[in-house]
């Protein structure tokens, strides 16, 4: 694959992604089957899908790790072909995975500088600005009191608020978060989900990309929903479409019915 082309400029017709029927097989299996997605600039979409449907792919094919081996191309920024440093650092990924990989010993604002340069520990030298930067996106997450405490010891929801001040150094326009609340308790959850919430009323903001199995965690900041389904995507559309019994008797085959309060909403057995 050839890596010449430029990530375009910012445009409000070109999307930020887009994926046309994509498809993706492993070992003779299907894991995404004609996938057709797109994602405009600065649109936050939540991804929900049972175990096993394919999302984690689906995310790896968009920034670029994966490639779709069984048909369909995927455009970022209008472009099919990509520069591969580039787009490393044109789209983040925010997973309890990574958080795994971060030195324990590094401090939170070393880790968070460490994003400028898209790379796990920090190598190179960087600028007083970067480090201004740092601070000022840990600050934005709430993270200001954190700062020089090393990441090893931060609580899971503190590590993915540093992940996400730290996918923020290269301003991509594409943040992928995949299940950033596993594990967490529901106190964490809800500082973290706040600072969340916080970046999605910032003016200047990459699109977010939030799966989960958890559907209260699906904030009104993220107005479209994928439903994926066995590789096949389900339903997609606006959020308050896609969060209804039907889907989720469809998706998990057990009848739900759905408790809504403050812009979310909660699965119940019905
Ligand atoms: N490297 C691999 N080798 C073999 N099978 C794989 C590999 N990666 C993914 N798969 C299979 O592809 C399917 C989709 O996996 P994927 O991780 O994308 O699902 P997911 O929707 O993210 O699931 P989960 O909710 O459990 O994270 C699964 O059946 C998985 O076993
Ligand atoms: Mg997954």
């Amino acid at each position: 694959m050839s890596s010449q082309v430029k990530i375009g400029p910012r445009s409000k017709n070109i999307p930020a992604l887009e994926l046309r029927r994509v498809s993706y097989s492993l070992d003779g299996k299907q894991i995404l089957d004609s996938v057709s997605w797109t994602v405009r600039e600065g649109e936050h979409w939540a991804i929900l899908g049972p175990n096993g449907a394919g999302k984690t792919t689906l995310l790896k094919i968009a920034c670029g790790y994966l490639w779709p081996n069984s048909g369909g191309a995927v455009y970022r920024r209008g472009e099919a072909l990509i520069n591969l440093p580039e787009l490393r650092k044109s789209i983040g990924w925010v997973t309890s995975t990574l958080a795994s990989q971060i030195p324990p010993r590094e401090t939170a604002l070393r880790t968070v500088v460490s994003g400028k340069f898209a790379q796990i520990g920090l190598w190179e030298s960087p600028a007083k600005r970067d480090y201004a930067l740092a601070r000022k996106y840990l600050a934005q997450m709430g993270c200001s009191r954190l700062i020089r405490r090393e990441f090893g010891t931060l609580s899971q929801g503190e590590q993915q608020r540093v992940l996400i001040a730290r996918a923020r150094m290269t301003e991509p326009y594409l943040i992928l978060l995949d299940e950033p609340c596993a594990g967490m308790d529901p106190g964490a959850r809800e500082n973290f989900l706040a600072s969340l919430r916080q970046l999605g009323r910032r003016k200047k903001v990459p699109a977010l990309i939030y799966v989960t199995h958890h559907v209260e965690e699906i904030l009104p900041m993220f107005k479209k929903t994928l439903v994926l389904k066995q590789g096949k995507v389900l339903a997609s559309g606006a959020t308050s479409a896609m969060l209804k019994p039907r889907v989720f008797e469809k998706l998990y085959g057990v009848p739900l019915s759905i408790v809504s309060k403050n812009g979310r909403h909660w699965p119940v057995v019905a």
